[in-house]
Parts: C-alpha cells; sequence; structure tokens
C-alpha cells in the first residue's frame, strides 16, 4: 500500500528539515521525500496547510493493564495515544501485577501488538516494585523493555538503586527514577507553600525531590550509569542536572505539561483534578521549568499520563489519587505554551516530543529519514479550539485542562504507514 502526502510542511528535527514537500509511503516506510512527488495508484492524502512531523514518542505513561482495566486498557490508551499524535510510547510498570518479569512484558507487548501504537513496556527495577529484592534485569532486557524503572513507588534504599545502576550500566539500558523522598513526602496531596498552608493540609516540599535528584546525580557519577530523571518540576532540580550535565556526568530528564503550564493555585479550584506526583509547584518553578526546556537541560516532554476513574479523582484531596491523563493534549498544550509564546522554535517543541526522546533511549525512531518506519503526526499547529475531556478516547477523565483554549490539532497519526487516527 502506497501512501502520498502531499504539499505539507515537514519539520523533521533530527536532520533539520523545514519546508514544504510531498513524502511518499511504501510498505510502511518512507520511501522518498521531495516537491511534486507522484506515484500512481498511492492513496493521496492532501496535508496543504498542514505541518507533518515524526510520530511522537512519550516515554512516560501509564496504561494501567493488567490489574487496572477500569482506569485504562493498552487498547484505549493506545487510542488516545493515536488521537495525540504519539506512535511510540513507553508504558509505566506500576500495573497489578507489576512488569517485574518477562511474562508480563509479553503480556502488554501482547496487548499492543493490534492497537497500532509501539508500545514499549518498561521493567520494574524491584520485584513488586516493593523496593526489595531487585528483578532480573538480564531476563527483562531479553524480553525487549527500553528501560528499568520503579515509576510510581519511587525508590529509596540506596543500596539497592546503586547496585540497579551498576547494572543498568553493564546492560547498557537507561534507569527512569521519580525522584520523591518517601518520608518527606508520606501520602500528601499537594505541594508544601502556600496552597498546603491554606488548606492546611500537610504538603510536599521541593526539597523532598531535589534530595532525590542530587543523590542519583552523584550515584550516576559514581556508577556510570545513564540515569534519566522522570517529570521534573523544580526549579534547583533543572539546576542540579544542568550542574550535573555540565560537568559530564550521563543523566538526562523529562518534564510535563503541567509542570510548565499550570501551579499549585490549580488546587484551589480543581481540588483533587490538579493533584499529581510530583505536585504543582510555584511560578518560580515554573519560569525554571521552561528556561531548562529552553536551554537544552530538559531532553524531553512527556505526558506521565495517569488515567484514574471519575470516582477515585471525587474523592476528597487527601483521599483522591495522584495523576491527570495527558496522551490527547500534549502536543497542543506544548505548541500553546512553547511554540504559540515565542519560548521555542516549532522545530524545537516536535524535537523534544519525539527525536530527543528517542535518541536517549536508542530508539531508531523520531525521525523521517527515508528508509525508517513510517511513523508521522500531521497537524494544524494553528487552529483554535478548547480542550473538552468528554470527548476523550482514553477512558481517564481526569484533567484539570478541561475548557482551556489552546491552539494547535491533530488531524492524522500514521503509523508504520497506516493511517491509525483521522480527525473526525
Ligand atoms: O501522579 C502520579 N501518578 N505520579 C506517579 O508517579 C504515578 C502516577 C500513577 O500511576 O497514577
Ligand atoms: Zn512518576
Amino acid at each position: 500500500m502506497q501512501l502520498l502526502i502531499k504539499g505539507a510542511r515537514v519539520v523533521d528535527p533530527s536532520r533539520n528539515i523545514d519546508g514544504r514537500m510531498d513524502i511518499l509511503i511504501n510498505d510502511g516506510r518512507i520511501t522518498q521525500l521531495g516537491d511534486n512527488l507522484d506515484s500512481p495508484g498511492a492513496r493521496i492524502l492532501d496535508a496543504s496547510g498542514l505541518v507533518a512531523a515524526p510520530g511522537l514518542v512519550d516515554m512516560h505513561v501509564h496504561l494501567r493493564e493488567p490489574g487496572f482495566e477500569v482506569k485504562e486498557t493498552v487498547a484505549s490508551g493506545c487510542a488516545a495515544a493515536a488521537r495525540g499524535g504519539v506512535t511510540t510510547l513507553v508504558a509505566m510498570p506500576n500495573t497489578r501485577p507489576a512488569t517485574d518479569c518477562p511474562d508480563i512484558v509479553r503480556l502488554v507487548q501482547a496487548k499492543a501488538a493490534f492497537t497500532g501504537i509501539n508500545v514499549l513496556p518498561a521493567g520494574a527495577v524491584t520485584l513488586g516494585q516493593k523496593g526489595e529484592r531487585l528483578t532480573d534485569f538480564t531476563a527483562l532486557k531479553a524480553a525487549g523493555i527500553p528501560a528499568f524503572t520503579d515509576d510510581g513507588v519511587p525508590i529509596q534504599n540506596l543500596a539497592l538503586l546503586r547496585e540497579a545502576m551498576r547494572q543498568v550500566k553493564s546492560l547498557g539500558l537507561p534507569l527512569l527514577d521519580h525522584c520523591e523522598d518517601k518520608d518527606l513526602v508520606q501520602n500528601y496531596a499537594v505541594n508544601e507553600g502556600k496552597v498546603s498552608q491554606a488548606l492546611g493540609l500537610p504538603g510536599r516540599p521541593a526539597v523532598a525531590e531535589e534530595l532525590q535528584i542530587m543523590r542519583d546525580v552523584m550515584l550516576a557519577e559514581d556508577t556510570g550509569a545513564h540515569i534519566h530523571i522522570c517529570h521534573i518540576s523544580t526549579g534547583k532540580g533543572v539546576d542540579i542536572i544542568r550542574q550535573a550535565k555540565a560537568r559530564g556526568i550521563w543523566i538526562t530528564c523529562e518534564t510535563c505539561p503541567q509542570y510548565f503550564i499550570l501551579t499549585e493555585q490549580e488546587i484551589l479550584s480543581q481540588g483533587s483534578m490538579a493533584r499529581v506526583n510530583p505536585p504543582l509547584r510555584t511560578l518560580a518553578d515554573v519560569d525554571a521549568i521552561r528556561a531548562g526546556l529552553q536551554d537544552g537541560t530538559i531532553d524531553a516532554i512527556v505526558t506521565d499520563h495517569a488515567p484514574h476513574t471519575t470516582e477515585e479523582k471525587a474523592q476528597p484531596l487527601p483521599d483522591a489519587p495522584s495523576g491527570m491523563v495527558g496522551l490527547e493534549t500534549s502536543l497542543t498544550l506544548s505548541l500553546t505554551a512553547l511554540y504559540h509564546t515565542g519560548a521555542l522554535p516549532l522545530s524545537r517543541v516536535l524535537s523534544l516530543m519525539s527525536a530527543s526522546p528517542a535518541a536517549l533511549l536508542g530508539l531508531d525512531k523520531g525521525t523521517l529519514e527515508v528508509g525508517r518506519d513510517a511513523d508521522l503526526v500531521i497537524f494544524d499547529p494553528d487552529q483554535e479550539w478548547i480542550i473538552d475531556k468528554n470527548q476523550f478516547i482514553s477512558k481517564g477523565r481526569n484533567t484539570p485542562f478541561h475548557g482551556r483554549k489552546v491552539q494547535g490539532k491533530v488531524k492524522y497519526t500514521i503509523s508504520q504507514g497506516n493511517i491509525i487516527y483521522q480527525e473526525g
């Protein structure tokens, strides 16, 4: 099957391409890029006025299956990914059972096989994510995992973490770490600061995140392992990573739209809908995250897509689970907050959501190079619309961005040459 995409503005940050051209796809791969391409019999997709870019690579997604299918399934999460322009995603292991052995990796892979999305289950660092005994790293790697992480249940035991780093180093895979000190954050709901004070609640202090980032930097230097800090949310955290990178330590990091758009104030109007770990912080932190995106300290924009049911989120703030969905809004929020404000050029935003995470995971994705998989997102960069959680394909409706006016809309998502999403 041939597909000919006509007249798009092709933006491929992996090769510094930004210009109007056609893209020819054959048998799932990109076969030609150029002006006025013609191929008799090919299906024509008129993309004039639209941007065609590499399919997004979201390296932090909770698909919830197995075990929490009421929140999301691999199928529903992947359909949401397609609507958001995401063609490759890393699925977090805090399922039930946890993704701590090859059987569970294969189960998630099998569920994903027919979704059209390239789903890469991450392997748990510890058995059952209990933080006690390491999983069989070699076996998990052989099953095809791209990285190790205990996301959702941050690792506290330093001896275990150091040994995990030694092993990931020898296997050549990164360790993705959710940094928050358990004793300092307990199960608290919000950032420690003005809002926690106003509500009379104990808070999760920024230093709980920063201490563990500092700890990870030192252990990364000590072991030589590649450590990737998940969903960074504080200004000092960005500073620590900036300095560590300058010293040549192999550390990378990601953030999410909620951390460069929202502050802790959101809790006052939205309650548990704005509850997430790490928590929304201050305006100074938001500014520092944006600066980190601008100077390259932050390597990737991810969603931390964390669906929960309406009933769960309807509980009082201290009892409701943390997390927000993101797959269907990450591109438009990033375009709105970073590109349309002039903070970052379009190619940079797209690189943070495709080429850069692909590179740090060593994936052959995030590019429109001839010969590679034809994974693309085609979007109108300027179209204004209003986010409506009731339109989500995800089972999760837990977004603090419901009703927000945004700019930039996905029209088509193509995975290995197949149109897996088309607007309307
Ligand atoms: O807010 C969060 N929700 N942060 C995490 O680290 C885990 C996630 C979840 O699984 O719900
Ligand atoms: Zn996390």
